[in-house]
């Protein structure tokens, strides 16, 4: 028996590749044994995250708007193209925002956030879930966040799009039923990355209640999260471990939502 989580084999898309948490997955998930499909919009930061895989690693690079409906047929479609089926499909890409309160958010600040944030989430299930239901298996992780569990101050949006990841992931679930094909998600809490580092920038500038070096003292593991610390429990959802998981948002917080 293999002391690690196996996913030999198995053809994992993951989007938000290049990004913090992206890139520490589809490494994670290629040392497994899976064979990668990264998406994401900058050409140059997703070339250096395939670079940085294991050189045994098989992964195909695709440049991808996750907004557009037709790059996202195109990503499904160079993946079965590529590798005859999509195993895993960690559905990630997301931006931050704009961090200010909603009194002075913008609408077209607004659209921007739901737009990567829900329209991308819900086209990738819509365009990779009859490709699983198809083949009758697969594993589907969403990235949602602690702020789609409770409310978070100057990123209502980001928090109100990240709630509508967890709809999104739960009612999928449903959809999935009587098959093979499970859908969870991942809500990640406060994780050393320029996606945290940004949010308490544009809290410190708007003087909101909790300085940033007190944000620790509210988390019960008293420490920032690891980008690697998501893909792991994103790589036990992919897995056949995971076989009874499905319809759960699994938080990866240091305790930070339990009170
Ligand atoms: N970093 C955290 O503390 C944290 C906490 C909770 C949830 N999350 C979520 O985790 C996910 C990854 O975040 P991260 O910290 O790695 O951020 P990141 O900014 O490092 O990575 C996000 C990636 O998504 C890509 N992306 C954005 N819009 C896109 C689009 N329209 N099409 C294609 N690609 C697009 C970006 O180019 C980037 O590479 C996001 O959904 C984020 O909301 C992050």
């Amino acid at each position: 028996m293999p002391d690690r989580i196996r996913l030999d084999g198995r053809i994992a898309v993951v989007t938000g590749a290049a990004g913090v948490i992206g890139s520490a997955t589809i490494g994670l998930l290629a040392e497994r044994g899976a064979r990668i499909v990264a998406v994401d919009r900058k050409r140059e930061e997703l070339e250096a995250a395939i670079n940085a895989l294991p050189s045994s690693a098989e992964a195909l690079a695709v440049v991808a708007d996750v907004t557009e409906e037709d790059e996202v047929a195109d990503y499904v479609r160079a993946a079965v193209d590529r590798f005859g089926s999509v195993d895993v499909f960690y559905n990630n890409a997301g931006i931050e925002g704009e961090v200010k309160p909603i009194t002075r958010y913008s609408l077209e600040a607004f659209r921007k956030v739901i737009d990567v944030n829900v329209v991308g989430v819900f086209l990738g299930l819509k365009h990779v879930l009859p490709v699983m239901l198809k083949q009758n298996r697969g594993s589907i992780i969403n990235t949602a966040s602690i702020a789609g569990l409770v409310g978070s101050p100057q990123i209502a949006v980001y928090s109100a799009s990240k709630h509508a990841v967890i709809g999104l992931t739960k009612s999928a679930a449903w959809e999935c039923t009587g098959t093979d094909v499970r859908v969870n998600c991942v809500c990640p809490g406060l994780i050393d990355s320029r996606m945290l580092s940004a949010i308490l920038d544009g809290r410190k500038a708007g003087n909101a209640p909790t300085p940033p070096e007190k944000i620790v003292e509210r988390i019960p593991a008293r420490r920032l999260g690891l980008a690697s610390e998501v893909a792991s429990i994103v790589a036990f959802l992919a897995s056949d471990e995971a076989s009874y998981v499905s319809g759960s948002a699994y938080t990866v917080d240091g305790g930070r939502t339990a009170a």
